[in-house]
């Protein structure tokens, strides 16, 4: 696609001559990327999904057949700010011999196999990329620049242990750190299960300090799990080392009041994001939680603040169009939205 190198350093040199002049206090670190809305853009998307090897078939929407591609178009816009194109080279230039770690749920996975598709379709093709699998962990490791980029699957990210009673959700626990501790960024996710019941919930007892019970309050729960992962960073993480980031809740789009369309249960017939800049359907009380939880940390953890921006897209779900012809509003269609939240991230990194 015709899109980058050039026209990026230009819009670059711009503000940067801007910047000099002082013909405006306008700055870019000044400016909330999170605070917008979604405009409608000829050039986009970012890639061609069906040139990105191996997209999971939960979100290869295309493949599985979804018929309107609108929702492909659409660019993120801050209100007070352009958000800087992706351009692979540079970023992977920018992080040489970095690792990279996304750890958390199926949307951890949703969103790092958007940035091996964005990297992997901006590069030449006889760039070397090398994925690489062990039971926790699948790395993609882009071998010209040394940098990787790996997902680790913690639906938790507290630990889940087998014992005699059975599986053990332990809210105080959590033994993979030190894995994760090894990588230079590390961009954690967990929300999704804290709700599971019944046959989707990976666990029989849940375990808070020395107290086993069968069942809590879930929002408790999430607090409690999620303190505990604070707890972790601020005590074994270096950030000088490494730099992390929290992504926020990611929304699911079940519930038509949420975006004044009362009645309607799925996402099945959204082929639009919503305009401007409000949601009806409020901040999630679990991100309440999340932004709770991370302002008590003594150590810098960066907020992906991705809730609101994806609140708008009730369009870019894979609803019916993926392997499992199940409705899933939950998940995101790869292109899509989380190349956006890659955006972000790059823009927060470089
Ligand atoms: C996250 O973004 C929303 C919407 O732009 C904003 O209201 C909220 O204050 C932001 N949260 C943080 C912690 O920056
Ligand atoms: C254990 O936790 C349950 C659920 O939160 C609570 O009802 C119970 O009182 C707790 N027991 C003890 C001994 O703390
Ligand atoms: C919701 O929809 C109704 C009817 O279509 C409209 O009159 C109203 O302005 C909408 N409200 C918002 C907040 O968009
Ligand atoms: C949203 O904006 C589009 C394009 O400007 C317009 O066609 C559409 O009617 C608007 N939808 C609502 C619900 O306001
Ligand atoms: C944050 O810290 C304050 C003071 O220690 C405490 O009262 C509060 O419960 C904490 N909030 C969360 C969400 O951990």
């Amino acid at each position: 696609m015709g899109y980058g190198n050039i026209s990026g350093g230009c819009w670059c040199l711009v503000i940067f001559c801007v910047l000099v002049s002082g013909a405006t206090t306008y700055d870019i670190n000044e400016c909330d990327l999170y605070q917008g809305s979604w405009v409608y853009d000829e050039s986009y998307p970012m890639y061609d999904s069906s040139e990105c090897p191996h997209i999971r078939k939960e979100y290869d929407c295309i493949k599985y057949g979804r018929p309107d591609l609108n929702y492909l178009k659409f660019r993120w816009q801050p209100t007070s700010c352009n958000l800087p194109r992706f351009n692979a080279e540079e970023f992977l230039r920018k992080m040489t011999g970095k690792k990279i770690m996304y750890v958390g749920d199926s949307v951890s996975v949703n969103q790092w196999q958007s940035m091996v598709c964005l990297l992997h379709s901006s590069l030449p093709p006889q760039s070397t990329i090398i994925e690489y699998d062990d039971s926790t962990t699948t790395t993609v490791t882009f071998e010209d620049y040394g940098v990787s980029f790996s997902v680790f699957l913690s639906h938790y990210l507290v630990d889940i242990v087998k014992e005699d009673i059975g599986r053990v959700l332990k809210l105080d626990s959590i033994t993979n750190g030190d894995v994760w501790k090894e990588n230079d960024v590390l961009i954690f996710n967990t929300w999704l299960w804290w709700y599971r019941r019944g046959e989707k919930q990976p666990w029989d007892y849940i375990q808070i300090g020395a107290n086993i019970t069968k069942d809590m309050d879930r929002m408790v729960a999430f607090q409690e799990g999620l303190t505990t992962w604070a707890k972790w960073v601020d005590s074994d993480i270096n950030t000088e080392e490494t730099t992390v980031f929290f992504q926020g809740v990611s929304p699911s789009h079940y519930k038509g009041s949420d975006w004044n369309e009362t009645g309607v249960t799925n996402c099945a017939k959204e082929t639009r994001p919503v305009n401007g800049s409000e949601y009806l359907g409020g901040v999630p009380r679990a991100e309440i939680v999340v932004e709770e939880v991370l302002s008590n940390m003594t150590k810098p953890v960066s907020l992906l603040n991705i809730t609101r921006l994806s609140q708008l897209r009730k369009d870019a779900h894979p609803s019916s169009y993926n392997a499992f012809k199940g409705m899933d509003c939950t998940h995101w269609c790869v292109a899509g939205l989380p190349d956006t939240w890659n955006l972000l991230l790059s823009a927060a990194l470089v």
